[in-house]
């Protein structure tokens, strides 16, 4: 029997299908980015993603199968995200991949997005990877989880108020940088002191951490206005010290997921955290989740930067998991925004 998985992602502004060999053995992974699109509207707007999403999954999944060398005939399962996202593109995905299944005559599985966020640390992982503490930081997500087996993830904490990809987009959009405001952030802290501003930082604490980025968000904000909740936000070229900003604020962002995460697996016990989303592409948070986990005997795996942002080999390889554990949809399976 073909243990090939055909991956298909359509939960946000990315739509993306792969071909994944045994849960871990990527054949083929395609993307087809909508951030051109979304751009000058600051954020995704979902009735574009839901129509773009319509456009190319079809094409998108014969250049998945094309690149992995084989066709539909070869294809022993399909997969497909079904939550959580935006509702409307969500389905767009589903309908294909049961379209594909029913013709096919090909067994169906659902996958969550935030579980196949936190597998994909895995699937690139030769080690043992369960128990482990899985940070998943990503546009709409900031959440914390042990994650016991590739497809049981029991939730600790999320955050209080904005997901740390929500804090660099609009702290992105303060500054004048391009949407995603995660790059474009992390290439001008580069150039900048992230020591110049000391903005607030969620600590560790006892107990279940809380994750919090609005209060960082204003205090930029409130900077940027020189202190001055009335005054206008200066436009993005009279911001001297953009650089600073950026740096300073990459800082704060990084030390309030690495403080209560590294916190949670000592007092847990775990001794690997899985950061994924699109998030842990970021390199000052690499650098100091990986320097902090070991100070207290802990690894920080996160996946390769393709696999951090969405895709659907993630979605494959979970798929496969439970497909062998018989966890099957239906035709009648629903999609949904949680
Ligand atoms: O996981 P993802 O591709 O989509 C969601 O499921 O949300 O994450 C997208 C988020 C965006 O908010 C983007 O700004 C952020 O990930 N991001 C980054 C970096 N690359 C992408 N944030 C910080 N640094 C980066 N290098
Ligand atoms: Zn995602």
């Amino acid at each position: 029997m073909s243990e090939l998985v055909l991956g298909i992602e359509s939960s946000c502004d990315e739509t993306a299908a792969a071909v994944v060999a045994g849960g871990r053995e990527i054949r083929s992974s395609v993307v087809e980015s909508q951030v051109l699109e979304h751009a000058r509207y600051g954020g995704v707007v979902p009735e574009i993603a839901g129509r773009s999403h319509l456009r190319v999954v079809m094409p998108l999944i014969d250049r998945a199968l094309a690149k992995a060398d084989v066709t539909l005939e070869d294809i022993g399962c399909i997969a497909v995200t079904s939550r959580p996202g935006l509702i409307g593109s969500l389905l767009v995905g589903l309908s294909a991949a049961k379209a594909l299944a029913f013709a096919r005559d090909l067994p169906l599985v659902c996958v969550n997005h935030i579980e196949a966020h936190a597998y994909a640390a895995t699937m690139e992982n030769d080690g043992d990877s369960y128990p482990s503490l899985a940070l998943v930081v990503s546009g709409g997500h900031t959440a914390l989880y042990v994650a016991h087996s590739p497809f049981e993830l029991e939730l600790l904490s999320r955050t209080l108020d904005d997901a740390a990809g929500e804090a660099f987009d609009k702290v992105a959009y303060l500054l004048g940088l391009p949407y995603p405001g995660g790059p474009s952030i992390s290439k001008l802290a580069a150039s900048g002191n992230a020591r110049a501003y000391d903005f607030p930082r969620c600590r560790a604490k006892h107990g279940p951490p809380a994750f919090s980025f609005s209060g960082l968000k204003t205090a930029v904000l409130y900077h940027l206005r020189g202190q001055d909740a009335l005054a206008p936000t200066p436009a993005p070229d009279a911001i001297p010290d953009r650089a600073d900003v950026a740096a300073s604020f990459e800082e704060a962002v990084a030390d309030s997921l690495v403080g209560p995460t590294v916190a949670v697996a000592v007092e847990r016990g775990l001794a690997r955290v899985l950061v994924v989303g699109g998030v842990a592409c970021n390199r000052r948070l690499r650098e100091v989740m990986r320097a902090k986990a070991a100070e207290r005997g802990i690894e920080a795996i996160f996946p390769s930067p393709a696999y951090c942002t969405d895709n659907a080999a993630m979605i494959a390889g979970l798929g496969w998991h439970l497909w062998k554990a018989g966890r099957l949809a239906g035709f009648d399976a629903d999609a949904s925004p949680q």
